[in-house]
């Protein structure tokens, strides 16, 4: 048979120069394929004279075994060469020192959040939730400032943008927690005791006021619910959160639309050399606004002011964790500055419980 030598060495330099897989394929299906151009030369062995294909046939046969061994062996070569190059280019030193991850850490008024839920939870309290952008009813009129009201003024409130044609009152961003004794007493009726930890907004910004804060809601209601309920229940507060025996609290005769009477809380403390110190000392600290929740409140909620009476307070989370922990500015609060939160934050773990300790 002719040529067989020009096709041998075409074919093992196409299988030795074949760059990857698919090369080597084509050039597989080029001489061995059904139509390729050895098994062609196979076909037409049929049609020789015996004496021809004795020659021919076994070195067709022979030259096909070479391609074969010759294409496994490229084959093999190329996968080895792709191993190689992932080898290298994936490597991982296992010695080096794992890389720190910025370690964040719970920011004081989180911490804060869990610490009050934790000392209200010891004495029966649930807690409760409400929206941040709430309606205009909610925030006001239940609570009894009805639109013409002076207070509406006080809070310096956001409001939602309306569609146009839309006349009903705008939306408000909650300029306190004080919704959500509405929307508790609404949905579970008398009695009830919960507190409402969250976000309010008002428009307001310098040293000690930020557009955002934080506030928590504490609403008591009951057959018999007196004053004397809510001094104690904010004496044993203050004793819990401030990790002292002894708390002394004045009751400041005040207003507020949704409480009668209503009173303002003030803490006795001392500030020597800059230290807070609470329970002791000639200074008062204001802490909370709280009172008796006014009937119509409890109307507007859907609870009978003639069965059900109680006491609500609300408290400015900020600040009581910044007379806590030290915390001089209350804008840093706000700032998400890492080495501010490496500082004063907590670590994940710790969580505040009574019997584990609030602050350790
Ligand atoms: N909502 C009042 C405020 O934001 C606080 C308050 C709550 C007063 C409940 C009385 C009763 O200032």
């Amino acid at each position: 048979m002719d040529g067989l030598g020009e096709l041998r060495a075409r074919y093992l330099e196409a299988v030795a120069g074949a760059a990857d897989e698919a090369a080597l394929e084509a050039v597989r299906l080029a001489a061995l394929g059904r139509k390729g151009e050895i098994s062609l030369r196979m076909r037409e062995l049929g049609g020789m004279d015996p004496a021809a294909r004795q020659v021919a046939g076994p070195a067709l046969n022979a030259l096909k075994d070479e391609l074969e061994a010759a294409l496994k062996a490229r084959r093999a070569a190329l996968a080895d060469a792709a191993l190689e190059e992932r080898l290298a280019a994936e490597w991982l030193d296992v010695t080096l020192p794992a890389r720190r991850r910025p370690a964040g850490t719970v920011h004081p008024v989180s911490q804060v959040m869990e610490e009050v839920t934790a000392i209200f939870a010891d004495m029966g309290f649930a807690v409760a939730e409400g929206p941040q952008i709430e309606s205009d009813w909610h925030n006001f009129d239940a609570l009894n400032i009805p639109p013409e009201h002076p207070a509406r003024q006080e809070h310096d409130t956001f409001f939602m943008a309306r569609l146009p044609g839309d006349d009903r009152p705008p939306h408000v961003l909650r300029t306190h927690t004080s919704p959500v004794q509405i929307r508790a007493m609404a949905e579970h009726g008398a009695p009830i005791r919960v507190i409402a930890p969250g976000r309010v907004y008002r428009m307001d910004m310098d040293q000690t006021h930020t557009p955002m804060f934080h506030q928590v809601e504490g609403l008591a209601i009951d057959r018999d619910i007196s004053m004397a309920h809510l001094k104690w229940v904010l004496e044993e507060f203050c004793r819990a959160y401030f990790e002292v025996d002894h708390v002394e609290l004045r009751f400041r005769a005040s207003h507020f639309p949704f409480t009668e009477p209503s009173a303002e809380v003030d803490l006795r403390c001392s500030w020597e050399g800059g230290q807070l110190k609470v329970g002791e000392g000639e200074s008062w600290m204001e802490i909370l606004g709280s009172g008796m929740v006014h009937p119509k409140v409890l109307s507007a909620a859907g609870v009978d002011p003639a069965e059900w009476q109680g006491f609500a307070f609300g408290m400015g989370i900020d600040r009581i964790a910044m007379l806590k922990y030290g915390i001089p500015d209350l804008r840093a609060f706000f700032e998400s500055d890492l080495r501010w939160l490496r500082h004063y934050g907590f670590a994940a773990l710790d969580m505040p419980t009574l019997s584990g300790g609030l602050s350790r």
